[in-house]
């Protein structure tokens, strides 16, 4: 089943934190260089504030929670850079997946998985198995994941399961094709490292989430400046296309759909 919802269709829920976060974890690389040591020692550490975000996201009852570990694009680094990479991943896979299960945490995998062969192939099945029935956190690694990716396999499957619809297609028969279908689009993108672009990550769902840049490199990303990128988030005032004036009358919240363009609209729950 999809609990995928376009912000473009309904207005998402506004709580106390943000239901889904996705972060982009950059400045591993650069993180190394300033303590002179080679860039995998970043990568390495970095994986270490992977476990403080997690924990810090489960605590704070964020139900999901999205990592950028590898794009598309990545595989074109220097081959040790890729091969420790690779190693890295099947590491934490083997290390944190009875942690991630204890804690209620779901687990799952997202990206064009044909490239990571057979025995990694094998651990993220079985991770994402032992999790499935968890419900607090899910916790989505996108590897070897591109936004293009993404948009190019959906239509392909929309087209499949729907040939005769070629024309008609809404926004509704392409969504639940999408990898991340399982999730509504997330609230807040978090990047650190300082640069202020998507580099392919999740295009499609970053349509309305709030954006908040860091200059902090990922390895020293913690709890705190977590919090820092969540008070940023309830600051700000998701119009999702209306006026600031409609989105509330004599201060209490009202309730739209895009299918109800005159309505005000509430934030507070799906419309
Ligand atoms: C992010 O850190 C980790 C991956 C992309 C795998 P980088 O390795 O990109 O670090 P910088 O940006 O070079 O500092
Ligand atoms: C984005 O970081 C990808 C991940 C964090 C996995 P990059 O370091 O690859 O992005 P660019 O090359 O600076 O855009
Ligand atoms: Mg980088």
């Amino acid at each position: 089943m999809s609990l995928y919802t376009s912000t473009t269709q309904a207005v998402p829920a506004i709580g106390d934190v943000p239901r889904h976060i996705a972060i982009i974890m950059d400045g591993n690389g650069r993180w190394a260089k300033k303590r002179y040591l080679p860039r995998v020692a970043g990568h390495k550490s970095g994986v270490e504030t992977v476990r403080t975000v997690i924990k810090a996201c489960n605590e704070r009852g964020i139900e999901y929670l999205t990592l950028f570990a590898f794009s598309s694009e990545n595989w074109r680094r220097p081959p040790e850079e890729v091969s420790f990479l690779m190693g890295l991943f099947a590491r934490a896979l083997e290390d944190e997946v009875t942690k991630l299960h204890e804690n209620g945490i779901r687990l799952r995998i997202v990206g064009d998985l044909s490239r990571f062969g057979p025995k990694l192939g094998e651990m993220i099945r079985r991770g994402e198995a032992l999790t499935a029935g968890n419900h607090r956190l899910t916790l989505t690694i996108a590897a070897n994941y591109g936004g293009r990716w993404d948009i190019l396999q959906s239509i392909e499957r929309m087209l499949a399961a729907q040939p005769e619809k070629r024309g008609n297609f809404q926004e509704a028969d392409f969504a639940p094709h999408l990898a991340m279908a399982y999730a509504p689009e997330p609230d807040l993108f978090i990047r650190t490292g300082g640069e202020q672009r998507i580099s392919n990550f999740l295009l499609w769902q970053l349509a309305y989430t709030e954006f908040y840049f860091t200059d902090l490199l990922w390895p020293d990303f913690d709890a705190t400046v977590l919090d820092a990128a969540i008070a940023s988030y309830r600051s700000r005032e998701r119009r999702f296309g209306r006026t600031s004036e409609q989105l509330y009358v004599d201060r209490e919240p009202r309730v739209t759909s895009v299918a109800d363009e005159t309505s005000p609209l509430i934030q507070g729950q799906d419309a």
